[in-house]
C-alpha cells in the first residue's frame, strides 16, 4: 500500500478534494491523519470517518488565511503524532470576477488563505520535515494558472505562484531530504461542502461565451468529461508516497489533456 503506516496531515478535509485524499490515504494504509479545515461540523465528519476506517485521526480548526492559526495547526499536530511523513495543501478556494472589482481586502483575503496559507503551511511542514531528514509536501494549484481565462486574474496570481514557489522550495528541501510537489486539477465537481468563498459579482464581459458554457464544461476537456475527485486525489497520495522517491518540484496536471476548445 501506497501510504503504510504514514503519519499525514491535509488542509482542506471538510469537502472536496481535500476530504477524498484523506480517505485515500487511509485506503492506501496511512495510520494517522491530521485533518485541518475551518469548516469544524463536516471537517469533524471526515476524521470520524477516518476512525471507523482504522486511523487514528484528529480534527483541527485552522483558518488558512491567519498564519498563527497554521502555526498552532502543525503543533497540535506533531504533538499527537510525533512525526509527519507526508503534508498535503488542498484547502482553498477559486474567486472569479472582474479585475476592477478586486478590492485591497479582496485581495489579502484570497492571496492569503490560497498563496501565503499554502507558504506558511509548507514552512510549518518543513520545520517538522529537516529535523526527520525525510517528508513529501504537496500542494494546490489550478489549471486557471496556465490557460488564461475571463475574469481569473486573482486566482492566477494566487495559483501560479503557488507553483514557482514549490519549484523553488523543492530546491532547498531536496539535500535534506523533503520532497515538494504541486497537483494542477482540471475541472473537477465537488461537494463544496466547507467554507464559503468570498462574494463574486457578476462578470461584465462584452463577448458572453454560450449560455450553456457552465454545464458543457467537462465536453470542454480533450477527455470529454470532467475529473473525479478520487482521479485528483490519486495524484497527491501518489506523490506523498515513497514510490515517488525520485519526484521533487515538479507539477503535475490532472485534466484529462487540456482545453483544446474551452469558452467559459
Ligand atoms: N474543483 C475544481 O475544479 C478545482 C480546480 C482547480 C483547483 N481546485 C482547488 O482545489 C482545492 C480544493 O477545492 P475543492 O474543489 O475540493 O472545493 P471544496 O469547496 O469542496 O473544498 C475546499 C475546502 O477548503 C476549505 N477552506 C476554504 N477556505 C478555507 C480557509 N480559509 N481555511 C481552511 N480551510 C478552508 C473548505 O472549508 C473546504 O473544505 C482548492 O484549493 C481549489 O482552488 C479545485
Amino acid at each position: 500500500m501506497l501510504m503504510a503506516d504514514k503519519t499525514v496531515l491535509v488542509t482542506g478535509t471538510a469537502s472536496g478534494i481535500g476530504r477524498e485524499t484523506a480517505l485515500l490515504a487511509v485506503r492506501e494504509g496511512a495510520a494517522k491523519v491530521a485533518c485541518l479545515d475551518v469548516h469544524d461540523q463536516n471537517n469533524e465528519e471526515t476524521a470520524h470517518e477516518l476512525e471507523k476506517m482504522g486511523a487514528e485521526a484528529i480534527a483541527l480548526h485552522v483558518d488558512l488565511g491567519d498564519v498563527d492559526q497554521i502555526r498552532t495547526g502543525f503543533k497540535s499536530t506533531l504533538e499527537a503524532f510525533g512525526r509527519l511523513d507526508a503534508s498535503a495543501h488542498i484547502g482553498g478556494y477559486s474567486w472569479r470576477g472582474e479585475t476592477l472589482d478586486v478590492t485591497e481586502d479582496l485581495w489579502n483575503l484570497v492571496m492569503n488563505v490560497n498563496l501565503r496559507g499554502t507558504f506558511f503551511c509548507c514552512q510549518e511542514a518543513l520545520r517538522i520535515m529537516y529535523p526527520q531528514g525525510s517528508g513529501a509536501i504537496v500542494n494546490m494549484s489550478a489549471d486557471a494558472a496556465f490557460n488564461p481565462i475571463y475574469g481569473f486574474a486573482l486566482q492566477a496570481a494566487g495559483k501560479g505562484g503557488i507553483v514557482n514557489m514549490t519549484k523553488t522550495l523543492a530546491l532547498e528541501a531536496a539535500p535534506r531530504g523533503v520532497r515538494v510537489n504541486v497537483v494542477s486539477p482540471g475541472i473537477c465537481r465537488t461537494q463544496k461542502a466547507g467554507a464559503n468563498r468570498p462574494f463574486q459579482p457578476p462578470l461584465k464581459r462584452e463577448t458572453a461565451p454560450p449560455s450553456d458554457a457552465v454545464e458543457r464544461l467537462g465536453d470542454m476537456t480533450a477527455i470529454g468529461r470532467y475529473m473525479t475527485m478520487e482521479e485528483v486525489a490519486n495524484a497527491f497520495v501518489f506523490l506523498c508516497s515513497d514510490r515517488a522517491s525520485g519526484v521533487s518540484g515538479d507539477l503535475m496536471f490532472v485534466n484529462g489533456g487540456g482545453y483544446p476548445t474551452l469558452e467559459y
